[in-house]
């Protein structure tokens, strides 16, 4: 089909014209299943397409997230279906703005002048115990790790769990700013904290009334001096109350990841959830099953400890991005209740590190593919000749 490829002399208009044309039917037939079933046109992935009169064929491609394995991965998607369709490698060449990656201009939140977030993403789930903190703390440190900025923010302002997960010790502190006094997040690691549990003594007990949740939350929006974050993740404390109602409206969140269990107890807490979600217009990145067996260390056996199937079902009857599943692995347990997740991603090595990896690859892509959808569409694709 594409012997003409081979160009000796300069090419046509209608040359190029026509090279444009198969180059786009190529990339508008990429759709992408974690991507809403997209192409990545659709999703604002794809920018610009050139073709130049020496027939070599110039892609720009704009995939909001600063981790390489996922631009890696959109990009040699797209060099490979031009070259099964006969357009030779070396023709090809994909580029990326690595600027308007790193420094998109991004969604404030909550009217906060001090702050610049890319991504907000909440980690929720109707039940308890089910692994939100951990999800969040794991994917946390590895995104900091892959080389991205990022805060957490612990919204269980019943039972924080981050500080015990990250070791944090101290309490937050404040500054005095243009006349504005700020919270400044407790730094470890590269990585940011802000947590109810570094503002109280530990072991007390914290009660909150509906209207101070309110503002503290508030507070929480709009007085944190987090600086340039590409990913804030928020743990949510379980259940479908006021904590989740306050932060939809107070945060531009990107979406919301849905932790539940294999079991039906843990299903139907998580159907509400997700209604929930839906009512309050916040996209849901997709549903995460933990603890989906059990793999006994002597005999590795497996055991499905509390049923299965819970999270593909409800991923069916929401039409949701079903994330993947999780087992119950002592190598989790051991790194976040000794407060160290970065062990874990560190080592490189096992089978909870290549799953947290894919974890955190799937729901930045999601979001990536969020926020390029959602942007300014000036900046959508053109397509040029010359
Ligand atoms: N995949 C896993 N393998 C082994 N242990 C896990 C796994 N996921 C979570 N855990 C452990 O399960 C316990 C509960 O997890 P976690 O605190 O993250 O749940 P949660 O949903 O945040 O709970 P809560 O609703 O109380 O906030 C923790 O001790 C954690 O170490
Ligand atoms: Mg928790």
């Amino acid at each position: 089909m594409f012997e003409s490829l081979r160009f000796k002399k300069k090419l046509e208009k209608s040359e190029i014209q026509a090279r444009l044309d198969l180059v786009c039917k190529i990339i508008t037939n990429l759709v992408d299943s974690e991507l809403r079933g997209l192409n990545y046109f659709q999703v604002g992935f794809v920018k610009n397409i050139d073709v130049r009169d020496s027939g070599q064929i110039e892609v720009s491609t704009d995939i909001p997230t600063p981790l390489h394995e996922i631009r890696e991965h959109v990009e040699d998607r797209i060099r490979s279906a031009l070259v099964r369709e006969g357009i030779r490698l070396k023709d090809i060449k994909i580029s990326t703005d690595k600027d308007a990656n790193l420094f998109r201009p991004a969604k404030r939140s909550g009217g906060n002048a001090n702050s610049s977030i890319t991504n907000i993403i909440a980690f929720s789930s109707g039940k308890g115990g089910v692994g939100k903190s951990s999800l969040t703390g794991l994917t946390a440190a590895y995104l900091s790790r892959a080389g991205a900025r990022v805060g957490i923010l612990d919204a269980d302002i019943y039972g924080p769990s981050v500080p015990r997960i990250f070791g944090l010790e101290g309490q937050l502190r404040s500054m005095e700013k243009d006349g504005k006094s700020w919270i400044l997040p407790i730094e470890k690691d590269g990585l940011k904290f802000v947590s109810v549990g570094s503002m109280v003594p530990k072991d007390s007990a914290i009660v909150w009334r509906g209207p101070m949740l309110h503002k503290l939350l508030t507070q929480f929006s709009s007085d944190v001096d987090w600086g340039d974050l590409d990913y804030l993740l928020i743990d949510l404390p379980p259940g479908t109350g006021d904590v989740a109602l306050s932060l939809a409206q107070l945060f531009p969140i990107t979406g919301s990841v849905v932790v539940t269990s294999p079991q039906a107890a843990s299903v139907e807490d998580v159907r509400k959830e997700v209604v929930m979600w839906k009512q309050l217009n916040v996209p849901i990145l997709g549903i995460v099953e933990n603890f989906v067996d059990f793999e006994c260390d002597s005999c590795g056996e497996k055991t499905k400890l509390f049923g299965s199937g819970g999270g593909q079902f409800l991923a069916q009857r929401f039409d949701l991005e079903f994330l993947m599943g999780i087992p119950m692995l002592p190598a989790i347990q051991k790194s976040l209740d000794l407060g160290n997740p970065y062990e874990l991603i560190k080592n490189k090595t096992g089978l909870a590190y290549s799953l947290i990896r894919e974890f955190s690859n799937k729901i930045s892509k999601i979001s990536a593919g969020l926020i390029a959808e959602n942007r300014d569409p000036k900046e959508f694709i053109t397509l040029e000749s010359n």
